[in-house]
């Protein structure tokens, strides 16, 4: 059985190396499985991909289609003419896609058409806001999906609640968190945690990329305000997304009271994260591993397909507001934090839950 496993966008990276790592692991056992893995480019610097594939040991691609940038119709149009190509000249019996970036939703509709069966790793998680280009993403991939990989109970219920039938759902666990936990000795301090002096415990880790937050000059910089009003003498680390990047110097934004730095690579930013105080962040899975990481977490958005990181994990939806952030933050800084527990399966184990499911198909 071929499988060809389609990987894009950061957040893809994560969920794909422990899915390699299990075919590799059932072929060793002698196993009739094998794959095919696609990097569509859509992320390409080495910092966004790059040094994922170095760190968490993914092989080279068999093939790169080198379709990064652009609006999303040129970026989803470009993956979809370069991987029916590719899918034509390897057939495969399975399109393996993983999350929610355009690579997902270009490369589900590609296969889909050749007659190729979709399975989607992530399936049937939802936010309900049709404004989310991921949302979308999600939407359409899964109409079309044939074997859905879930994390949750709640992705189940969504999915049924659409008509899809039990024998297509197949709760796994999250294979991001299979990454997470099978990485933990590896995590080390990024070279700024010396250069910044920075102690366990007392900083804050900031991401920010969905275009609610970084679109908007004054929103940005209510975001930024609300930091240097409630975080005095807490330093916050701020990874900088290249999509932020460009906003913050189109609107001519320089914040003065936070660290800024370029994307770090997968060690170094969950050591950060791991030792942080709290987590300010935009980010879905950045929610599973702060609750997975027993880390305080403040989600600056109105809704999340990742419930659980609410209901059970540590994870706090505060919406876009910078008065809300406010708050939060001295919730933070005062130490009363929920404790939140691990979410069902999130055992790191889904990866391997994954392939049984082929081999016994
Ligand atoms: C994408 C995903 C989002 C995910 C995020 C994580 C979609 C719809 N969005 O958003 O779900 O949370 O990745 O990072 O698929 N760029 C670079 N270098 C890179 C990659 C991107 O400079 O390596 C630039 C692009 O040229 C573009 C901008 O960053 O101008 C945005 O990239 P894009 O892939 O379109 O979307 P993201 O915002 O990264």
């Amino acid at each position: 059985m071929l499988l060809t496993i389609v990987a894009g966008a950061r957040p893809n990276f994560m969920k794909i190396a422990p899915i390699i790592r299990a075919i590799n692991k059932s072929k060793s056992e002698g196993k009739n499985i094998d794959f095919r893995l696609i990097h569509t480019g859509q992320h390409y610097d080495k910092s966004m991909s790059g040094s994922f594939f170095e760190q968490l040991n993914i092989p080279d691609p068999h093939a790169n289609l080198n379709c990064g940038g652009g609006t999303h119709a040129e970026q989803t149009a470009a993956i979809m003419i370069a991987f029916e190509k590719e899918l034509l000249a390897n057939p495969c019996d399975w399109v393996i896609v993983v999350g929610d970036v355009n690579s997902t939703l270009a490369c589900s509709i590609t296969a889909k058409k050749l007659h190729i069966k979709v399975a989607h790793v992530e399936g049937g998680i939802r936010s309900n806001d049709w404004k989310m280009p991921e949302e979308i993403n999600r939407l359409v991939t899964d109409s079309i999906t044939d074997v859905f990989f879930t994390t949750s109970e709640v992705a189940n219920n969504n999915l049924r609640d659409s008509g899809v039938t039990n024998d297509k759902i197949v709760f796994v666990g999250n294979t991001m968190i299979d990454t997470l936990l099978y990485h933990q000795n590896d995590l080390n301090a990024p070279t700024l945690w010396k250069e910044e002096g920075l102690e366990v415990g007392n900083y804050v880790v900031m991401t920010l990329h969905r275009p609610s937050n970084v679109d908007d000059a004054q929103q940005l910089q209510g975001i930024f305000k609300a930091i240097r009003t409630s975080l005095k003498d807490i330093p916050v680390v701020f990874p900088v997304h290249p999509r932020t990047l460009k906003n913050m110097e189109q609107f001519g934004i320089e914040p003065e009271n936070v660290i800024k730095t370029g994307p770090l690579s997968y060690f170094e930013f969950n050591y950060l994260v791991k030792n942080a105080k709290g987590v300010v962040t935009d980010s879905g899975g950045i929610t599973e591993e702060t609750t997975v990481m027993g880390v305080p977490c403040i989600t600056m958005r109105n809704s999340t397909e990742r419930p659980e990181t609410v209901d059970i994990g540590t994870n706090e939806l505060i919406g876009t507001e910078p008065v809300a952030l406010q708050k939060s933050l001295a919730q933070l800084v005062s130490g009363d934090w929920k404790q939140g527990s691990i979410p069902e399966k999130w055992d790191g184990r889904a990866a391997e839950r994954i392939i049984k499911w082929f081999v016994e198909v």
